[in-house]
């Protein structure tokens, strides 16, 4: 049965966080990024696709004016290995000029990929700027980059669900899962 909706779970060996747990959690870093900017106004750069559900449920806790601009960053290619180069496309005519900007991405892993995207709009006369990930891995980062707002530390597994893929699918999954490997029963 494998184009039925359970399928998508058939494929995790197990659950690591659970749609109520993401949910819980994204509304209280929404609380905390609320207060940080309290009087100000936000410019929001979310990473695609992987931060797509995750910024879609947080910025609609967040009741401050903002405007949301949507980058590509990539430094993976269709698997579970890490290249070291990272694209980013810059939006033609984006000016950052004396903004509030607050980077949000899925996922902290060799860390690559946030470095490159801060190092970039560091050129840029912005106002102040933060980071903000669901995940971060317990594992070395690449270069020494930190986000501002962590939602969950976790082991240094390959996760999907929740915007995150292996090879393009398995992001519309509510939860946050490790697949199961291959010949795993
Ligand atoms: P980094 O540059 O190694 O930190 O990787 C960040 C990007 O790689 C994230 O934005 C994700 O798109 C992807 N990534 C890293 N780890 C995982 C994972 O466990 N599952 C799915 N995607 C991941
Ligand atoms: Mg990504």
């Amino acid at each position: 049965m494998p184009n039925e909706v359970s399928g998508l779970f058939s494929d995790l060996h197990s659950v690591l966080l659970d749609a109520a747990s993401i949910q819980e959690r994204v509304a209280s870093m929404a609380a905390a990024v609320e207060r940080d900017f309290a009087g100000k106004e936000i410019t929001v750069i979310a990473l695609m696709d992987g931060a797509l559900f995750f910024v879609a449920d947080l910025l609609r806790h967040i009741d401050l004016p903002m405007r949301i601009v949507t980058m590509s960053a990539s430094s993976y290619n269709g698997t579970t290995k890490s290249s070291a180069e990272v694209r980013l496309p810059w939006p033609v005519g984006l000016d950052l000029r004396g903004q509030h900007v607050l980077v949000l991405d899925d996922i902290l892993d060799t860390g690559l990929t946030l470095a490159a995207v801060m190092e970039r709009v560091r050129r840029e006369p912005v106002a102040s700027l933060k980071s903000g990930v669901l995940l971060e891995k317990r594992r070395a980062h690449a270069r020494d980059v930190a986000a501002d707002y962590v939602g969950f530390e976790i082991e240094d597994e390959f996760v999907v669900g929740y915007g995150m893929d292996y090879a393009g699918k398995f992001r519309n999954l509510p939860c946050i899962g490790i697949l199961r490997l291959e010949g795993e029963g």
